[in-house]
């Protein structure tokens, strides 16, 4: 178990991945990680992700009030849909803002990560649905992103980027980088005529490996369509794909 210094070293590292990977411009993006029920750090507002040190890290309570932040340093502008994110999924131990070119290419165009075109993609996310635009830094991030939470661990932000979360901040950065992966091969595929997608009986093959893996979060894989979870409001045209019907028994039904 990482401590608090620990933790912090690690929002620097990321950033500083998330940055030399051109997923975030300028000062973009922005990094939380929960410590407990009423503590969290975050990024500061207005600096660059690959430039943090640890005395830039913030400290924030549930309601993204500051706890403490050194002199200089306020809490990232987003804190209130990072607060959403833990709000509604216990589970979740960090989330990841960032603004990678070709998921906020499909962001921009409102186009969600809906096809099933890439093994990984379909076991590890199975799709990323668009939240409705807001405006940046208001609550209306929060409030079009929140019905997304209990399905989901990835959705792209319209018309600005891209949102992850997961038990920790590797597993959420890991998500930002593989629905970052998706977006370019959905989008370099079409130029050599279009991506294959698989049939019913591949992606319940996939579907199943998921299930046995043991990952954690929210896929499409694991709602169980009988129960209230099965009105899942995203990737509408992914519930029409071949096989997505099939097999919503698992974690979600159990
Ligand atoms: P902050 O610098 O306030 O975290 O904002 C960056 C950003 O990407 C807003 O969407």
């Amino acid at each position: 178990m990482k401590n608090e210094m620990e933790i912090k070293e690690q929002i620097c590292e990321i950033g500083k991945r998330m940055y030399n990977r051109g997923m975030v411009a300028a000062n973009d993006g922005n990094i939380s990680v929960k410590l407990n029920d009423n503590t969290f750090l975050c990024t500061p507002t207005g600096v660059s992700k690959g430039f943090m040190t640890p005395e830039s890290i913030c400290k924030v309570d549930e309601n993204g009030n500051v706890i403490q932040a050194n002199h200089g340093f306020r809490p990232s502008s987003e804190i209130k849909m990072h607060m959403r994110v833990y709000q509604k999924r216990p589970d979740v131990g960090a989330v990841v803002h960032a603004h990678p070119v070709y998921a906020t290419t499909f962001a921009v165009a409102g186009i969600p990560l809906t096809r099933p075109v890439l093994s990984e993609a379909v076991m590890s996310l199975g799709c990323v649905p668009i939240a409705e635009y807001g405006t940046p830094s208001t609550m209306e991030i929060p409030d079009r992103l929140e019905k997304y939470l209990p399905y989901y661990d990835a959705v792209l932000l319209e018309s600005h980027g891209a949102l992850t979360w997961s038990t920790d901040l590797l597993a959420a950065y890991h998500k930002m980088e593989s629905v970052e992966f998706y977006a370019e091969i959905l989008y370099r595929s079409r130029m050599l005529g279009g991506p294959r997608e698989f049939d019913r009986e591949e992606i319940k093959k996939l579907y199943e490996v998921r299930r046995k893996s043991g990952m954690p979060g929210r896929h499409p894989a694991t709602i169980c369509l009988s129960r209230e979870d099965g009105n899942d409001p995203g990737c509408a045209d992914y519930r029409n794909f071949p096989g997505y019907e099939y097999d919503f028994v698992g974690d979600g039904c159990d």
